[in-house]
């Protein structure tokens, strides 16, 4: 086995974007695209990554962590001079090394190992991965001559009409010979209409020494898509998330409409499950199998178990058990735990509150700071208050209990087994087992009181 390195790309500002966030930490999917660039490239095994970092270096650090080295580049000259701050790290290695962008978050493992292939078969020093574009507008070209061998390639800025109206690009994707690259790198200039160091020009300076540099390329352009501003961001967006929405279908997943299904590429969803159109699924999101998800449902790092319906409905860091069901326009906040065939109607919010299996939040409730048996009803419009202005306080809640409409539970507070809370009741004591509690004023009659009415005497309400 060749012995394999890789250098990430990821140290330009990306001006284009007008953004606060450097460009490599934009996310395509819930990921940043130096992220997907970097899983991929770790697929293909290297015994050394270095990732090249300079804008925004510490924040491509803490997100990438333990899972490459970083070289500093401490202004940004042109890719040629990124590449070089790898040499420290490096230059003493045999074998070859890939240089990837840290902007081309749909390119697969599978394509590096095809250009290592393609390198290999060719005993070449330098291979390019190319593609043909449908509008190669901001690619360099590659420029071959007439048996069809590459000399060099042109950036857009330095090309002439005839190079510009090429449309095989440099999709920004190399594979060197490790040695020969550092000492290519050298001779490298900024002589151009940018003043950078490209990383491009290697070609022309190996080309020169008689080196063989082959380019492979690749048969799908859209992989190969490099991000520089939001149009491309949401383009490159698109196309992920049809790569996702395809492998969900072939494990079984039903999307009524893919093209309007956005999942983010660390969810999980079990077979027979339903998604409808418009829903969002982020973040680490696991759904089990034979579930609904309504449309316009949002999920973020929520855990569905199986045979679960979820009704135009938003669950963020929550857990439904099996059976269970909500919505339509429920929501579930951080730290709901929803037990086994338990059933939350419309209009209903549940934050960090356990609730026992099979109990009942039909409509209009808000349920935070508590733990709720099972075999539970609670009516519609009841409210565990959980505030008093300065402290979140907890209510508990036994089994078997019915808590009838209009009802606020004021924590801290404990209502036993087998109780009952009538309507309308503000229940601010303990209930004991088998009471029922009733905290409301007693209802008066006053006999013959619309005669004392102004509108007694109004024709209209005779
Ligand atoms: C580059 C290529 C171009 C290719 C295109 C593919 C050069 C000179 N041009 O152009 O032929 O078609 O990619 O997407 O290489 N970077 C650094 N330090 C720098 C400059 C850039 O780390 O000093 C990083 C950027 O963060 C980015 C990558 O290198 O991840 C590419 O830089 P970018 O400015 O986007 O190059 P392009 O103009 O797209
Ligand atoms: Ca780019």
């Amino acid at each position: 086995m060749v012995n394999k390195n890789a250098i990430i790309l990821a140290a330009g500002k990306g001006t284009r974007m007008k953004s606060k966030l450097y460009k490599v930490l934009h996310e395509v999917c819930g990921r940043p695209m130096v992220d997907h660039v970097l899983t991929q490239v770790e697929r293909t095994n290297p015994t050394n990554i270095v990732t090249i970092v300079g804008h925004g270096a510490e924040k491509v650090k803490d997100y990438l962590g333990g899972r490459s080295q970083y070289a500093l580049q401490a202004e940004q000259l042109g890719t040629g001079h990124a590449v070089l701050q790898a040499e420290a790290l490096l230059k003493d290695e045999d074998g070859i090394t890939i240089v990837v962008s840290g902007d081309t978050p749909l390119l697969t493992a599978e394509t590096f190992e095809k250009l290592f292939a393609y390198h290999h078969d060719k005993g070449a020093k330098a291979t390019i991965l190319t593609a043909t574009a449908p509008d190669p507008t901001g690619y360099g070209r590659i420029i071959r001559n007439d048996i069809g061998i590459v000399e060099k390639i042109v950036e857009q800025k330095d090309a002439n009409d005839k190079e510009a109206a090429v449309n095989e690009i440099n999709t920004g994707v190399y594979c060197f010979d490790n040695q020969t690259l550092f000492q290519a790198l050298h001779e490298v200039t900024n002589k151009n209409a940018q003043g950078e160091y490209y990383l491009t020009d290697v070609v022309e300076i190996l080309k020169k020494k008689g080196e063989i540099v082959a380019a492979y390329r690749m048969p799908n352009f859209e992989e190969s898509m490099g991000v520089n501003d939001r149009i491309a961001l949401a383009a490159a967006t698109k196309v992920m998330r049809k790569r996702i929405n395809t492998e969900h279908m072939r494990n079984g997943v039903t999307l009524i409409d893919p093209d309007n299904t956005y999942i983010e590429v660390g969810v999980t969803i079990g077979n027979d499950t339903i998604v409808e159109p418009n829903v969002v699924l982020k973040g680490n999101t696991i759904i089990g199998s034979d579930c609904f998800v309504g449309a316009g449902s949002t999920l973020i790092d929520a855990t569905i178990e199986d045979n679960v319906q979820i009704t135009s409905s938003m669950i963020e860091s929550a857990m439904m058990h099996t059976g269970a069901n909500i919505g339509p326009n429920s929501h579930l906040r951080p730290n709901a735990e929803i037990g086994e065939a338990v059933h939350i109607g419309n209009f209903c919010e549940v934050k960090n509150a356990k609730i026992g299996d099979r109990t009942k939040i039909g409509h209009l409730s808000y349920v935070g700071d508590a733990t709720l048996g099972t075999d539970i009803n609670v009516g519609c419009g009841v409210v565990f208050v959980n505030y008093d202005g300065v402290a979140k306080h907890h209510a508990n809640v036994g089994s078997h209990v019915f808590i009838g409409s209009n009802s606020n539970i004021v924590a801290p507070v404990e209502i036993a087994d087998h109780t009952f809370i009538a309507a309308g009741s503000t229940i601010t004591d303990d209930v004991p087992e088998k009471a029922m509690a009733i905290a409301r004023a007693r209802q008066t009659n006053k006999a013959n009181y619309w005669a004392k009415l102004p509108v007694a005497n109004d024709e209209e309400w005779q």
